[in-house]
């Protein structure tokens, strides 16, 4: 018997209190974005009421207590990556930002004409056209590594496809248009072997299970604050101290800056290198709030509760004559991807919202994993811990409504 109790946990989020055309709301899109515990929505109207102002800048009482406050989300993040440093937690506004910053910069200042990137098959757009972006300014060349009928990496190609020329390997932790767990501290070791740095796009994994940075060995990691039971606007980039410390800044603007003439400018330390302007300050503050969620949750048996569901879904859908999982690999977290015979997805998902379920419909910003698997779109229902298993039956019952009624009768 499992020992978590969504009950409980459910009563912490007012939103799946809703209901959306008179039914009970069924939330399935937690890949999209995480739905918020109270404590983050009253953070973030604690500090605009008692807090608010901007940060490193001001001697004043407000000043200092959004900076300490601030500041102290910082160290949290360090903890809950098991970063080295502080120093080594960069705030962005979400995963793709990260991904842009690490491109425009290390990528600018390391890639050139004939070198090559190497990424997967099941990268989200935003950690490919970034990389793409750079290839085509600096003139190299943006290399795949495939994936096999599971939506599994082809770890065996790994290898040969980290060449000489390999600048950066950037890889996407968790899928979030199949699920597939990726092996990604198999090749982190596989690309330091070579001398090459790796990127982890972890926007679907923190929320899924405890990421250790020093563990993998990743160079960057980078996850959005939004998935993780944070607000929109504000994510996290780690990275490995000698790495940033040797990267140009990004943007330019306030704080970033040591000293500024018109003749010359010197930067700031990092992570305030990469900081410029005035940051979301409200946002990291609430972030700071999810993760003293998450500490009081208990992680390993979350963890354990998601992955019930996770089966429970996958045994259901497999019963239903028709539908086609996408997505099967071995190890998988939270995302069950599927089509139907005769029945489009949108369709589907637009059936499923009159009855309360918020599921995704199409390419889920990876059109490429479409291609791959031959289609235009999956239906895609992500679970977080705060869903249970009625929930799931709901969905599949209604599930059989759809294909009732949106498949034609001679199919
Ligand atoms: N990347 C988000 C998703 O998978 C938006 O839905």
């Amino acid at each position: 018997m499992n020992a978590f109790d969504p009950g409980r946990i459910r009563a912490d989020f007012p939103i799946l209190s809703e209901r959306p055309y008179g039914k009970p709301l069924i939330y399935f899109d937690n890949a999209a974005s995480s739905q918020k515990p109270k404590s983050v929505i009253d953070a973030i109207t604690e500090y605009y009421s008692h807090s608010n102002a901007n940060i490193h800048r001001g001697v004043h009482y407000l000043s200092q207590k959004a900076s300490e406050a601030y500041d102290a989300v910082r160290v949290a993040l360090k903890d809950f990556l098991n970063a080295p440093s502080e120093d080594e937690i960069v705030f962005v506004r979400g995963t793709t930002e990260a991904v842009n910053l690490v491109a425009a910069t290390f990528g600018r200042t390391h890639v050139q004409a004939g070198d090559e990137v190497l990424i997967s098959a099941m990268e989200h757009h935003s950690n490919i056209v970034p990389w793409q972006m750079l290839c085509e300014e600096k003139g190299a060349k943006l290399r795949v590594i495939p994936i096999d009928d599971h939506g599994q990496l082809r770890l065996d190609q790994v290898d040969n496809l980290i060449t000489e020329r390999t600048r950066i390997v950037s890889l996407v932790h968790v899928s979030n248009s199949l699920g597939t767990i990726n092996p990604v501290k198999e090749v982190i070791r596989l690309a330091h072997a070579k001398g090459v740095p790796v990127f982890v796009d972890g926007a679907q994994s923190t929320a899924h299970f405890q990421v250790d940075v020093q563990d993998l060995d990743a160079d960057f990691f980078a996850f959005s604050g939004h998935k993780i039971l944070g607000p929109t606007g504000i994510g996290v980039l780690y990275g490995k101290r000698a790495l940033l410390e040797s990267m140009p800044p990004y943007q330019g603007g306030g704080e970033m800056i040591r000293s500024v003439s018109f003749e010359r400018t010197t930067y700031n330390d990092i992570p305030l290198r990469f900081e410029a302007g005035t940051p979301n300050i409200a946002g990291v503050i609430a972030l700071g709030e999810a993760l003293r969620y998450w500490e009081s949750i208990d992680r390993d048996t979350a963890v354990q509760w998601e992955n019930t569901l996770l089966a429970h879904a996958t045994v259901a859908l497999q019963g239903i004559s028709g539908v086609q999982l996408i997505g099967t690999a071995a190890e998988k977290a939270s995302v069950l991807s599927f089509v139907i015979d005769e029945v489009n997805a949108l369709d589907a998902g637009m059936y499923l919202d009159t009855k309360g379920i918020a599921v995704r419909t199409g390419h889920h910003c990876t059109e490429p994993v479409m291609h791959r698997f031959g289609i235009p779109g999956t239906i895609r229902a992500s679970f977080m811990f705060y869903n249970t298993l009625e929930e799931i039956d709901e969905f599949v019952n209604h599930l059989h409504g759809a294909i009732r009624l949106l498949r034609p009768l001679n199919a």
